[in-house]
């Protein structure tokens, strides 16, 4: 079977086709074989031999590379551009799958290795065969792949607070992508976010510099100490720098409010509170860095050059490479041409086109030969990556270990995921409620009984989607199985009738699922319907106890002084039960907010809160035990 065909026959699909996160499971799988070709004219050269030094490698590969080879090695394209041979016609670098991206009605284990070693055998059959690197946003967990393990977002690692489970939850992330072939996450996100109403709020750990750094290098060291059997897997610190704290409003595009917005903050404020995760990130051995795409007073961070070469780059001392956010360059100049230039001269080595491969090269192409870019550059840009692909082994162990299948969802990475959701429980009120004792308990509200929201965005799709969109135990589940059964009442209509006096009423509300751009939101409210449910359960339940499922701390208005106890769930992943261990006292909480939680939108961004000039509802650091 030629690649071709088998691409055609099995692969790939684009994140919006796939919204509903779908899993067939009946889709013929390809035979690849695992034996990489590499060709005979070069299996002498030096740039082969495994025992030479990295940095000789480097410059006998470099040397032998023709311009379209170099600028094929800066080049990164999204898998469903890949499906005609792009890989290896093009020469490419790099591909990915982005939010959602899975094989295509075959996101299984096998399904992902043979899509990844499909491409990986076109690329190896190059004329130099150099192997390709690929990468995905494992962002908590492989949330693209059907069934994996998928941990609490890093706004719950940041409450849980301890360096120690960022670090296992790192390297359990790096083993079940690598199951699939995958050695290169677009993670972990190192924003210091200020404002919640930013829609990737969860994807940072907390308000705290020093909290971000010590859990994200924490996460680092984890991911790049996993033994996979395979080429070392690699993380990516992103978006740098400026995401969480641009101003509202500020969209150049004016398709975001937040996202992707501007910062106006000074370059003091960059040195103290942005710079510093990925200085460690840069120490821990993080050899990738996203830009974001954000503006620093005005200028596109794509742009920005003093930061990326000047201070990333010479003074930090980072030589890995810096990857572009998704078009992230297009986005420096209406006329493409100057965008590429400002950009690639700006710092940027491998560029996320992502869908527009040849459009891209060929712009570099012609940007090389009126040496608007200079050769120099792109010999750097060339260095840096293959650096990377050389300290990896990718050129010694391009394929997928197909005998890590096992690591997926295995017992131990479902026990890591539950202690997780439990340390990143935060417990905010509680009037002698807590832990539930003895006595029926009824469950209600929107996010009950609900996988997808309590996994949030970028899981199994970009947006991420309500539902049972993977394996998994729901909250009302994870209750049932610590109360028991038979003490449990689920009442999904949210009709309490006339109540039970004795009994407690647990009331779960959740966020739909958001990601970037779209999770943007001015009001960051609690679902209304659920906070019905609330007044309608107070009088008729001896105890209410509210659990909020959200990416972001929501704004309770009177909630809090409406209920006897209320938890900060966060988005805890596919591991319900430890919400529930910590709600019936099997586990002590411990978790505390790695932000201040406002009062109203008005207190935002969360500035003034962390200055002292304000005083939120909760400071960061708070959250009760028992
Ligand atoms: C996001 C990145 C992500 C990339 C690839 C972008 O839109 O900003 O965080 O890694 O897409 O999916
Ligand atoms: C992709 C995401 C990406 C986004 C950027 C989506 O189609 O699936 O990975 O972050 O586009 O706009």
């Amino acid at each position: 079977m030629t690649i071709r065909s088998l691409c055609t026959l099995s692969l790939f699909v684009f994140a919006f086709s796939c919204a509903k996160a779908e899993v067939k499971k009946n889709a013929p799988a390809p035979v690849v074989s695992a034996e990489p070709a590499v060709s005979p004219e070069f299996a002498s050269a030096k740039f082969r031999d495994p025992s030479a030094p990295v940095e000789e490698r480097v410059e006998d590969l470099l040397s032998r590379m023709t311009v379209d080879e170099k600028i094929g090695q800066m080049t990164q394209v999204v898998i469903y551009k890949l499906l005609n041979g792009e890989m290896k016609t093009l020469s490419l670098g790099s591909g990915l799958s982005g939010g959602g991206g899975s094989p295509w009605r075959n996101n299984t284990i096998t399904g992902w290795c043979d899509m990844v070693d499909g491409l990986q055998k076109e690329a190896l059959s190059t004329r130099l065969g150099i192997p390709m690197l690929y990468g995905t946003d494992s962002v908590h967990g492989h949330n693209n792949l059907a069934n994996a393990t998928i941990f609490p977002h890093n706004i719950g690692i940041g409450a849980a607070g301890d360096p120690d489970l960022a670090e296992r939850i790192g390297r359990a992330v790096a083993l079940e992508t690598a199951a699939t072939g995958v050695p290169w996450t677009f993670a972990p996100c190192v924003a210091v976010a200020r404002d919640p109403r930013w829609g990737r709020f969860y994807e940072s750990y907390g308000q705290d510099s020093s909290l971000v750094t010590r859990l994200s290098s924490a996460f680092i060291r984890g991911f790049q100490s996993a033994d996979t059997g395979a080429a070392k897997s690699i993380v990516t610190a992103k978006h740098f720098l400026g995401d969480g704290n641009t101003v509202w409003g500020s969209s150049r595009t004016g398709n975001y409010f937040i996202d992707q917005g501007n910062m106006i903050k000074d370059e003091k404020f960059i040195r103290e509170t942005l710079l510093p995760p990925y200085a460690e990130a840069v120490k821990s051995g993080a050899r990738t860095v996203m830009t974001s795409f954000s503006s620093w007073k005005g200028v596109k961070m794509h742009a920005q050059k003093y930061l990326m070469t000047e201070v990333l780059k010479r003074e930090l001392g980072f030589t890995g490479f810096i990857v572009s956010d998704w078009g992230g360059m297009d986005q420096i100049d209406p006329d493409y041409y100057t965008a590429i230039v400002t950009g690639i001269n700006a710092g940027i080595d491998m560029n996320m086109v992502p869908e527009q491969g040849e459009r891209f090269i060929a712009t570099m192409k012609s940007a090389v030969e009126k040496k608007d870019i200079p050769m120099s550059r792109v010999d750097d840009a060339v260095r840096r990556i293959l650096r990377v692909k050389f300290e990896m082994g990718l050129f010694e162990r391009p394929m997928a270990n197909r005998k890590l299948a096992s690591v997926v969802r295995s017992p131990e990475h479902l026990a890591l995921a539950r202690e997780a959701a439990q340390k990143s429980q935060v417990v905010l009120v509680n009037n002698a409620t807590l832990p539930i004792q003895a006595g029926k308990v009824y469950v209600a509200g929107s996010a009950a009984d609900d996988i997808g929201k309590q996994c949030g965005g970028w899981t199994m799709t970009w947006q991420g989607v309500a539902g049972k969109i993977t394996a998994g135990t729901s909250i009302l589940d994870g209750i049932r199985e610590v109360a028991g059964k038979g003490r449990v009442k689920y009442v999904a209509n949210g009709k309490f009738g006339s109540g039970d006096p004795k009994g407690t009423c647990v009331i779960v509300t959740g966020e739909t699922p958001y990601a970037e751009g779209i999770g943007d939101n001015p009001k960051i409210e609690i679902n209304p319907a659920d906070a019905a449910l609330v007044t309608a359960a107070r009088g008729k339940f001896s105890k209410v106890v509210l659990v909020v499922v959200s990416g972001r701390p929501l704004i309770l208005g009177d909630l809090a002084g409406k209920v006897d106890g209320l938890v900060a769930a966060w988005l805890p992943g596919t591991e319900g039960a430890g919400v529930a261990d910590i709600l019936f006292g099997k586990a002590a909480p411990t978790g505390k907010l790695s932000f201040a939680w406002p009062v109203s939108v008005e207190q935002l961004p969360l500035d003034r809160a962390i200055s002292g000039e304000q005083k939120p509802l909760w400071p960061a650091g708070f959250g009760l035990s028992y």
